[in-house]
């Protein structure tokens, strides 16, 4: 089963009423281990999150360290591209090489990676002084 199946098989327990958008997210950290995430909207709607952020949850919360590998899955004519925030968030556990497919239900694809979702990342590095 791809990184592609296993954001999709999760993204039908998405939580998305407002928007009606269900998303899912895969990540296969580099310990080797599936994490998943779906949307999970609320009602004041600037306090939802993204699938992508809920994968990431899951993946620190089982103890692992980092993204090899993510796929992310909407039902929509396009692949959609993650947001503004998710990218910095993708960027703070991915190298910049690491793959991001980004998928359709109707099973288009597209793969990027971190670095060409977010060229230039603020990272840890630029607070060397802190
Ligand atoms: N959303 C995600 O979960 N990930 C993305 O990459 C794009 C957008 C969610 C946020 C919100 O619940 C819904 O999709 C509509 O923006």
């Amino acid at each position: 089963m791809s990184l592609v199946d296993d954001a999709a098989r999760v993204r039908v327990n998405a939580y998305a009423p407002f928007s009606n958008f269900k998303v899912g997210a895969a990540i296969r950290s580099v310990e080797g281990r599936l994490h998943l995430g779906v949307n999970v909207e609320n009602v004041a709607y600037p306090e939802g999150t993204c699938a992508e952020a809920g994968a990431i949850a899951a993946m620190i919360a089982a103890g692992d360290s980092r993204i090899a590998e993510v796929a992310v899955i909407a039902d929509s004519p396009d692949p959609v591209p993650p947001c503004g925030g998710c990218r910095q968030k993708l960027a703070e556990f991915a190298d910049g090489d690491v793959a991001v497919t980004l998928a359709t239900t109707g099973g288009a694809t597209l793969k990027t990676t971190v670095a060409d979702l977010l060229p230039g990342a603020f990272v840890a590095g630029h607070m060397a002084n802190s």
